[in-house]
């Protein structure tokens, strides 16, 4: 071999493999190498990993080789303040012992009398009544009969609330099955009910507390309601979310009714980027944009005095700050005689009162200019 081949095997490659695969002790790869980088070959499963790991009472190679007597003598596992497996013939760190996982099949490390019920149940773990193991706590309630009589998936030791406490599902007859064995194209409860279309929904749009009998006891999420949560709320629902039963929209964006059909009136003051209406009769919520009035703000005070910050009229149309030049009365909406004569600003009446402010114009008299002047009678007199 070529020196520079070598080169490439020995330091480039292992080097490339440690910087595409963090998990680069699981890489199948040249003994050689291993060996020649300093670490530890496992035969069995061709693996490599690091010296340390050799007699640490944690399996690194597939069957134990490292913490096997040919690499981890008893008393080299007592020394390191392991527990060593007479049977099975492997060290272990002593905390695998009881701790749910079966290490030494032969020896026990999860039955009395090395682990006991209270040992086991003090570290978290189920100990099975009949079969005397303890299993890990996440296989309680997974829709596998871990002890071997049911034991941890009997109804008493796997409750509905536990069940649903580990997110886990219910079938019919009350197995409880992890959730993403819904719909996932096996059948897992007894009468496949899992399979069914509402298992679909079941899953998928169901917050919680999934029953393939019962139906989703939880929440939908955004969007869906029914039973199974089967059902979608109508586009026009605000955020597309509705009450979970009947599926009435919980808010609508820019409608009302239960069904959201109607449209809230163009002028209702907005909020949160909506005009507000009151659900049943439409009414505007906040008020009305600046020139509007009424409950339904569908009615115009186009001649009222504006304000910057108050709106220029109230509900009933009454201006606040006076007429534009040209109109009067308490809704602006009458307009000055056309006899008053108008001053500099474009003034002509009293916005209260209609009274002409600065008299009128040639042949009408009265307070309001609205008296005709006989003009060839005064014509005559005054010639
Ligand atoms: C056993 O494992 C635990 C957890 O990894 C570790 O803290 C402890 O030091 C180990 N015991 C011995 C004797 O190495
Ligand atoms: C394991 O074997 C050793 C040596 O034969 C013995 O002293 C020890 O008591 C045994 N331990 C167990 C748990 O059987
Ligand atoms: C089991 O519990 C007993 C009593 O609490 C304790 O002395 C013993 O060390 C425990 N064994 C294990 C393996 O935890
Ligand atoms: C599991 O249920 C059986 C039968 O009801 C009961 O005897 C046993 O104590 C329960 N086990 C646990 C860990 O609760
Ligand atoms: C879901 O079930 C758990 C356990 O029974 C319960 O505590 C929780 O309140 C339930 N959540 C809902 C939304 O029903
Ligand atoms: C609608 O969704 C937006 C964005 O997710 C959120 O900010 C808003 O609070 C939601 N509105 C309601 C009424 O739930
Ligand atoms: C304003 O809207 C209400 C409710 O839709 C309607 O009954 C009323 O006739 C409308 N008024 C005007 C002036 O359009
Ligand atoms: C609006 O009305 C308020 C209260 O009458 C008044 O203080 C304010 O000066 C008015 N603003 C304008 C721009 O007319
Ligand atoms: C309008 O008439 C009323 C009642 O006579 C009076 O109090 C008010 O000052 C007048 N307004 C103007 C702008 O002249
Ligand atoms: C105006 O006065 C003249 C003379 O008195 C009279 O003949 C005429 O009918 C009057 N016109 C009106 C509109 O009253």
């Amino acid at each position: 071999m070529a020196w520079i081949q070598f080169c490439l095997i020995a330091f480039l490659l292992p080097w490339i493999y440690m910087q595409i695969n963090d998990d680069y002790d699981y890489f199948d790869y040249d003994r050689d190498v291993c060996r020649y980088m300093g670490r530890f070959y496992c035969q069995h499963s061709k693996k490599c990993t690091d010296r340390e790991y050799v007699c640490d009472g944690f399996s690194n190679c597939k069957d134990h080789e490292d913490e096997s007597p040919d690499f981890c003598s008893m008393d080299k596992c007592h020394q390191r303040g392991h527990y060593y497996c007479n049977i099975s013939r492997i060290c272990i760190n002593t905390t695998r012992i009881c701790d749910g996982i079966l290490d030494c099949k032969e020896d026990g490390d999860e039955s009395p009398p090395l682990c006991s019920m209270d040992n086991c149940s003090q570290r978290g773990n189920y100990f099975c009544s009949f079969s005397r193991k303890c299993i890990s706590n996440n296989l309680v309630c997974n829709g596998v009969d871990d002890c071997g009589n049911y034991d941890d998936e009997y109804r008493t030791n796997c409750t509905r609330d536990d069940c649903f406490r580990r997110d886990r599902s219910l079938c019919n007859n009350g197995l409880c099955i992890p959730t993403d064995w819904l719909c996932d194209g096996k059948n897992d409860c007894f009468w496949g009910e899992d399979e069914k279309n509402t298992a679909c929904s079941l899953r998928h749009q169901c917050e919680s507390n999934r029953s393939t009998y019962y139906g989703c006891l939880g929440r939908c999420k955004p969007g869906y309601f029914g039973k199974y949560c089967s059902k979608k709320c109508s586009k026009k629902c605000l955020n597309g979310t509705c009450h979970k039963s009947s599926g009435i929209c919980k808010d609508c964006t820019r409608t009302y009714l239960e069904s959201c059909s109607q449209e809230c009136g163009e002028e209702c003051q907005e909020r949160n980027g909506f005009p507000q209406c009151d659900r049943q009769s439409g009414k505007c919520l906040n008020g009305c944009n600046g020139f509007h009035y009424g409950h339904y703000c569908n009615n115009t005070c186009k001649n009222c005095k504006g304000n910057s910050s108050y709106s220029p009229c109230d509900i009933n149309g009454v201006c606040q700050f006076g007429c534009e030049n040209d109109y009067w009365d308490k809704n602006c909406n009458s307009k000055c005689s056309a006899s008053c004569k108008g001053d500099e600003h474009g003034q002509r009446c009293n916005s209260s009162t209609g009274e002409c402010i600065n008299g009128c114009t040639r042949g009408w008299s009265g307070k309001l200019c609205l008296g005709k002047i006989n003009v060839t009678k005064i014509n005559r007199h005054t010639n």
